[in-house]
């Protein structure tokens, strides 16, 4: 990516808005009054930058990273895709974090009291580089759906929670990936709040060929665009 360019501004045809009803929690996080516009040098400033010894060998293989006497159940899946800027070219060597439920639908974390069983094998965290071409790779267990307090019986899809800072603070990302054909989409508030025309973005694609090794794994690709017309939607 040229470090010299300025960066795009946000393009809200593809982006949800800070405030989204539907979504209570917007309410709380979103902004009231008007932004302050980041002044140049800021947007420009660069992100933290990590080397590959940053990284644990094991850190982007959820299914293997957190074992203490076994393997973690569910359906093992394999998640890649492509790191993409505005031009449509790759963030090569930039960190991604995910974070999601285990196949029961309960995450590892003390306000999660979500009465389904945790699975002393898995944390349900990873992260990665992406290679010269962007692309990045991890291997974990599909997340179960689980309920959430927004409304009645709400219901979250199947989704895993990324992070990316790509090459500038202001390109930070922070988004959900979600899975094809999954019902719970059209009554889930999170993925309405992206605009109609960007939110096909936000769910993967099945490729059988992902996995590398038949019979393993599901694979499914995501690709994410960290700026530009074709950003990948935020979570509100
Ligand atoms: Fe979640």
């Amino acid at each position: 990516m040229a470090a010299d360019k300025p960066i795009a501004p946000r393009d809200w045809k593809t982006q949800p808005p800070y405030l989204y009803p539907d979504y209570k929690s917007t309410a709380k996080r979103g902004p009231t009054r008007p932004l302050l516009p980041l002044k140049s040098a800021l947007a420009q400033r660069h992100a933290p930058v990590y080397g590959q010894e940053d990284i644990g060998a094991l850190d982007h293989d959820l299914t293997r990273n957190a074992v203490r006497n076994g393997v973690p159940l569910g359906e093992r899946i394999v998640v890649t895709g492509r790191v993409l800027d505005e031009d449509g070219r790759p963030a090569a060597h930039t960190l991604i974090e995910i974070w999601q439920a285990n196949a029961a639908g309960r995450y590892v974390h003390k306000i999660d009291q979500h009465n389904a069983p945790l699975d002393p094998n898995f944390l349900g965290a990873g992260r990665c580089l992406t290679d010269k071409d962007g692309r990045y790779r991890f291997l974990t267990i599909k997340p179960g759906a689980y309920p959430w307090q927004n409304h009645p019986n709400g219901w979250r899809p199947n989704h895993i929670h990324f992070s990316l800072f790509g090459q500038y603070f202001a390109s930070r990302l922070v988004t959900q990936m979600f899975f094809p054909g999954d019902p719970l989409l059209a009554l889930d508030p999170i993925y309405l709040s992206a605009p109609e025309g960007a939110r096909g973005s936000l769910v993967s694609r099945l490729n059988l060929d992902a996995a590398g090794e038949p019979g393993f794994a599901l694979g499914y690709e995501f690709d994410l665009v960290l700026r530009g017309p074709h950003r990948t939607p935020t979570e509100a």
